[in-house]
């Protein structure tokens, strides 16, 4: 029995996890497996109705009851701040420590790349963004709000144990898929601390895995590279922010947004499965986001689970649909968000 946690969340989140559960049931039942899903409504409404963003027993609970977590996204421009989001989010993310945020990048049909003469094979390579560090831990101040001397400090720290981890994590990785090469990129011509730390870690971790070629680019470099010659990168390993940045560039390369698939992932451990993509508020509520990123988020989490065979066969059923054109708009397709997830259980084996 799987036990999965789902929360929609805001504005497409809630579409596009509709058309992932459905896809989760119809493959469990094809393959006569048990699978609970229980949603949860964390997120603005709640929020705006009851002030309540990430409920206190919510960690305990997803601990002790589920063996994942599956989320759509959460933002809404009704919440200035962002506040619900960012609790919601990170309270998962750091709460849990799930630290690998792991951002595959495949190109499922050669027509979705905007690279001019790129085909599947030259666009597969998985990034590894540090997801518990970084300018991401909300350590800072305002200091004369509103005053024209207003100063607003953003602190990042770098750990040895959060910047070992993570690489570690990527080079684990490559070595069970039998993978050559291991990118790290950080900003260490600028960034000396941290750089010091990741350039060492990197160093030390390596030792670790004669077998795995290891290369570093600066993260600037690397972004036009990743445009340049996709080709070349196999495992990228990044920090939080950059890892951020350059997962939206790696989305556009293999369709955009709308297909690109996570996993907040502490090995071992409860994780949560999500879109790349945000709540995307102008497409809210029209039936026209793309479901496929979550779909295959959804596919990312039961293969974390063990159930490779019903992985595959969702990957399999979404790569189908791309190929016939059941697509949405940003594909451009002229279907339905629930159309093509209609399309993705037709193609399920
Ligand atoms: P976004 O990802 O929502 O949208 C960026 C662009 O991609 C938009 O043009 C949007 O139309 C398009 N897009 C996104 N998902 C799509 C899909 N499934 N199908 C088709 N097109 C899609 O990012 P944003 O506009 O910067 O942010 C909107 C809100 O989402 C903000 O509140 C932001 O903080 C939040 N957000 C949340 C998460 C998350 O929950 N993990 C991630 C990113 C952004
Ligand atoms: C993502 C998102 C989040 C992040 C935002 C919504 C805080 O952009 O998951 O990539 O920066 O991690
Ligand atoms: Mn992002």
């Amino acid at each position: 029995m799987l036990r999965v946690a789902v929360i929609p969340g805001d504005g497409i989140g809630v579409e596009v996890t509709r058309e992932a559960c459905r896809v989760l049931e119809r493959v469990a039942a094809l393959h006569g497996k048990s699978l609970r899903l229980i949603s949860f409504d964390f997120g603005a409404e709640r929020y705006l109705r009851d002030g309540v963003t990430l409920p206190q027993d919510a960690l305990a609970r997803f601990r002790s009851e589920f063996d994942a977590i599956l989320l759509g996204a959460v933002g809404d421009p009704r919440v200035k701040d962002n506040r619900h989001a960012l609790d919601i989010l990170f309270g998962l993310r750091f709460g849990l420590d799930l630290y690998c945020n792991v951002r595959p990048v495949k190109l499922l049909d050669r027509r979705l790349t905007p690279l001019r003469d790129r085909t599947e094979r030259d666009i597969q390579f998985t990034i590894f963004r540090e997801n518990t560090e970084d300018l991401y831990v909300g350590i800072g101040a305002t200091f004369k709000k509103g005053a024209d001397d207003e100063v607003a400090i953003e602190e990042s720290i770098s750990t040895r144990k959060g910047v070992y981890r993570i690489i570690d994590a990527a080079f684990a990785y490559a070595a069970a898929r039998g993978l050559e090469k291991v990118t790290m990129s950080d900003k260490s011509n600028a960034l000396r601390h941290a750089g010091d730390l990741w350039t060492r870690s990197f160093e030390d971790v390596a030792q670790k895995y004669p077998d795995i070629a290891r290369e570093h680019l600066y993260v600037d470099a690397l972004a036009l590279e990743l445009v340049r010659d996709p080709s070349r990168f196999q495992v990228i390993v990044t920090a939080n922010m950059f890892g951020d940045i350059l997962t939206d560039l790696a989305a556009a390369l293999q369709g955009g947004l709308g297909v690109a698939p996570s996993g907040n992932i502490h090995p071992g451990r409860l994780s949560m499965f999500e879109p790349v993509h945000g709540s995307a508020p102008p497409l809210a509520g029209r039936n026209v986001a793309n479901p496929m990123g979550a779909i295959l988020s959804a596919a990312m989490m039961l293969e974390h689970a063990g159930w490779a065979a019903e992985a595959a066969a969702v990957e399999s059923a979404v790569r189908a649909a791309v190929e016939a054109g059941a697509c949405t708009p940003d594909l451009g397709g002229a279907l339905g968000t629930r159309e093509v997830g209609e399309a993705v259980l037709g193609n399920l084996m």
